[in-house]
């Protein structure tokens, strides 16, 4: 049989620096464990839009479709603030989730041990807490019509449309409900059907396919609003969030911060099946371009390495070596390595993001 392949799109900012951490990782799966991925590059985001004005050439397009997985480092930079809108850094990676039909988008919130004092809430609320949210990727609001900037009656108005099919909410419940007959089997599903009717209809497609084909697994309702409290009030509540697009990015960057920094969450963007049984699917860190920071070896690369352990866990069939992957990050954070984001008091001293990239290899190794 041969390799499964990954397309790796470092993209900006702090992407490329993270990607070199995961890249010494690959190394060690192909060295150590004979876990071999035959690994391509290409660009996207501001950096494919500097050398060929689109932020996703149709090249790269092509191969992200014929690749077993995709890993994603960042996109997007001030730099690129003043293009047009069609060519912003961040229609490159609106356009893989829609043309690779990514609908959904897993977001694991789990608090490491060493990192339960670092969160902004207290540490009995979060230690141990180990939550899926699980957002629809491809449609809703970012992808609706009409939208655009328009004038009418001599105003300019701002227009978009949250719209849902019944089979776009459909799918991505069926694999929230999959999801959590892995974990502890309860779903809670999110909206605003207190004031949109795509809200209603989420909640009745939701609730037709559990009756129909999940009803041994526990689901219960939210507003999204009610939600975002509830989970700053008491995240450990919840095992399975499903939810739509837009309030999907929203509570997923506050379940983040519940887990300390935003440079520790992975992320996994799942399609349908492929012809070899692979789903489709792109990885990628939750945090951003961090331009900030970029080039000075500031960046925590955990996040993308979690999400290269999705990889390994979604795409590769390498659930053990993706148990091994995670074990030899905890292990390096119980041993008190931190990156600049990371660090709890003033005049501890950070360690790079290539030291932290080959403290995980070490611990890796230890691993055998
Ligand atoms: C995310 C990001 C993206 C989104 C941006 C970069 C387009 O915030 O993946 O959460 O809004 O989906
Ligand atoms: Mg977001």
């Amino acid at each position: 049989m041969s390799n499964p392949s990954l397309l790796i799109l470092a993209g900006d900012g702090i992407g490329p620096e993270v990607m070199d951490e995961v890249k010494k990782i690959i190394t060690w799966f192909g060295d150590k464990r004979d876990v071999n991925i035959d690994v391509s590059e290409d660009l996207v985001g501001g950096a494919a839009y500097d050398a060929h004005g689109t932020p996703l050439h149709d090249d790269t397009m092509a191969k992200a479709q014929e690749a077993d997985a995709v890993l994603l480092g960042a996109v997007g930079g001030p730099k690129y603030d003043v293009l047009d809108f069609s060519v912003k850094p961040e229609r490159g990676l609106l356009r893989l989730r829609k043309e690779m039909d990514l609908f959904s988008n897993l977001r694991p919130a789990q608090c490491f041990d060493a990192l339960a004092d670092f969160s902004s809430l207290k540490k009995d609320i979060v230690a141990g807490l180990d939550i899926m949210i699980v957002r629809e990727l491809t449609s809703g609001i970012y992808f609706g019509e009409p939208r655009g900037i328009e004038t009418i009656d001599n105003e300019r108005v701002g227009i978009n449309t949250q719209r849902y099919t019944e089979s776009e909410i459909a799918r991505v419940a069926r694999s929230a409900f999959e999801l959590a007959r892995k974990r502890d089997n309860r779903v809670c599903s999110m909206e605003k059907a207190n004031v949109m009717e795509s809200g209603i209809l989420w909640q009745t497609v939701v609730n037709e396919v559990h009756q129909a084909e999940y009803s041994d697994v526990e689901l219960s309702h939210m507003y999204a609003d009610n939600g975002a409290m509830q989970l700053v009030r008491n995240p450990k509540q919840f095992d399975v969030i499903v939810t739509d697009n837009l309030f999907g990015d929203i509570l997923s960057d506050a379940a983040a911060m519940l887990t300390g920094s935003l440079g520790m969450l992975p992320s996994a963007s799942l399609g349908a099946p492929m012809a070899n049984g692979r789903p489709k699917a792109m990885y990628e860190p939750v945090h951003g371009s961090a331009p900030d920071i970029a080039g000075q070896g500031k960046a925590n690369p955990i996040a993308c390495v979690l999400s290269f352990a999705m990889a390994l866990r979604y795409s590769f069939d390498q659930g053990a070596e993706a148990d091994r992957l995670e074990a030899a990050v905890e292990a390096v954070l119980a041993s008190g390595a931190r990156t600049a984001d990371l660090l709890a008091a003033e005049g501890e001293t950070p360690i790079s993001t290539s030291e932290m990239g080959d403290a995980i290899v070490a611990a890796l190794d230890a691993s055998l």
